[in-house]
């Protein structure tokens, strides 16, 4: 039986630690990094620090690992297929593993026609396929709708597609042309700026009339190739829309031939308490983009489309790693754990319990104003004051900083949010762990 408590032996980061991280910045290119935490091996959901500090992850790796760490038999996958073949080019030959997690992902992405699947390596490659997907089903459309607070990825398409924040795109221009940013209907700080108490409904009605204004206005539906969106918005915020938003959502765009984007890089493969986020809201898109929890932590990522979307010719697209033999040996293993040892399930009876905990750790400080998110995806976004709802995000900064001293590692999400997203193998006394942690966090940012 493990402690069910992170395990701090020396300051993270520790002097190992120390050296790592100032290498890293001499030899390595800026990315996302904010702590220095550098992990050396990891089990469950716990991470030991290349010092001997046993952190509890509340990030599985940016919402990848959902398995859980070193899981048994993702690992034996790994190890067997390593011995025998790692690489021999799957978009040019052919592997039985791909055609294999193809024909099961076909089967448990959403939408009811007959799919297919084109591998990649990341989410924002899967994105940009989804992309030449939709561009050559609708060669004549040049336009394409997304939603503020999206996070699609950062190369030079689906960068385009992406809002969540401005230094993600400032200087880059141009990106993509031709996508336009629509208002995502938040319950609890929707775009209209208007406070107070708004029916769901009335809240989705406002952001499908906003679509439709621009349709009568300024952007013929009729050049709109494709409408990408986050079933919960994801590093835009954790936004959780209303119920009703999706299916009048994709009523409107198939009454003008406009392809439906669903991007479940990070709410896939059960990270909701569904296997895919759409389920929630019955809804599917044309094509579906995968990756993160696809593999359990092996590169990988995935756009499933409609089969009559299929590229007319050899050549298209294509790419040289894609449904890498080892990656799609790795997405088998993942998918017969998380439906063979009921971890989906997990996610939404667990997710259910952190969800009351954060509520309740919400009750207790002010500066918590919103608690959201479906199954194991969940976040808490901190205000200065809760009647204006103004934004705390140094605060936020604080809590996350101060959490990771006492051994809990969390990521940011939006302006002034915290996500709580721990590998769906997670038990409600390791949840209650980490919310013991949390507390004493933003006890101690308050002080
Ligand atoms: C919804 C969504 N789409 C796309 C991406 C990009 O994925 P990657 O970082 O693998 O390129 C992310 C990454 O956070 C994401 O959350």
């Amino acid at each position: 039986m493990s402690l069910v408590k992170p395990e701090i032996r020396v300051p993270i980061p520790g002097p190992n630690a120390t050296k790592v991280v100032e290498r890293d910045h001499r030899a390595l290119f800026t990315t996302t990094k904010t702590a220095p935490i550098v992990a050396a091996s990891a089990k469950g959901v716990w991470v030991t620090d290349v010092d001997g500090n046993r952190i509890l992850d509340f990030t599985s790796g940016v919402g990848v690992v959902n398995c859980g760490y070193s899981h048994p038999k993702i690992v034996k996958a790994i190890q067997d297929q390593a011995a025998k073949l790692i690489h021999f080019a799957g978009t040019d030959y052919y592997y039985d593993s791909q055609v294999d997690l193809a024909e099961r992902l076909t089967q448990i992405v959403p939408g009811p026609w007959a799919k297919k699947v084109f591998y990649t390596n990341s989410g924002t490659e899967s994105n940009e396929a989804a992309i030449k997907i939709v561009k050559a089903h609708h060669p004549d459309r040049q336009q394409f709708l997304a939603f503020q607070g999206a996070f699609h990825g950062r190369t030079m398409g689906s960068l385009a597609f992406t809002a969540s924040k401005p230094v993600q795109k400032r200087g880059f221009f141009p990106w993509m042309p031709g996508v336009t940013h629509v208002p995502f209907p938040n319950p609890y700080r929707n775009a209209w700026g208007i406070d107070g108490y708004e029916h769901p409904a009335e809240l989705a009605n406002r952001a499908l009339d906003w679509i439709e204004t621009l349709f009568s206005t300024s952007l013929p539906p009729e050049d709109v190739a494709g409408l990408w969106f986050e079933p919960v918005q994801g590093e835009g915020g954790y936004v959780v829309p209303p119920k009703e938003f999706y299916p009048k959502l994709a009523k409107l765009a198939r009454d003008h031939g406009i392809l439906l984007v669903a991007d479940e890089v990070q709410s896939g493969f059960g990270r909701t308490g569904r296997m895919f986020a759409q389920e929630h809201f019955g809804v599917a898109g044309d094509v579906t983009c995968l990756a993160k929890g696809i593999a359990n932590g092996m590169p990988m990522g995935a756009a499933v489309a409609r089969a009559d979307l299929d590229f007319d010719k050899n050549g298209r697209h294509s790419n040289t790693y894609g449904g890498n033999v080892l990656a799609t040996t790795a997405g088998l293993a993942t998918l017969d754990v998380l439906q063979g040892e009921g971890l989906v399930e997990n996610s939404a009876r667990v997710g259910e319990h952190l969800h009351k905990r954060l509520r309740e750790l919400q009750q207790k400080r002010e500066v918590i104003g919103d608690v959201r998110g479906l199954g194991l995806m969940q976040a808490m976004e901190f205000v200065k004051d809760r009647r204006t709802k103004a934004v705390d995000p140094a605060f936020k900064d604080r809590v996350v900083d101060e959490a990771m001293k006492r051994g809990l590692a969390l990521l940011q999400c939006g302006k002034a949010g915290v996500r709580c997203i721990p590998p769906l193998c997670i038990t409600e006394a390791e949840v209650d762990a980490g919310v013991e942690v949390l507390d004493q966090a933003i006890r101690a940012a308050l002080a």
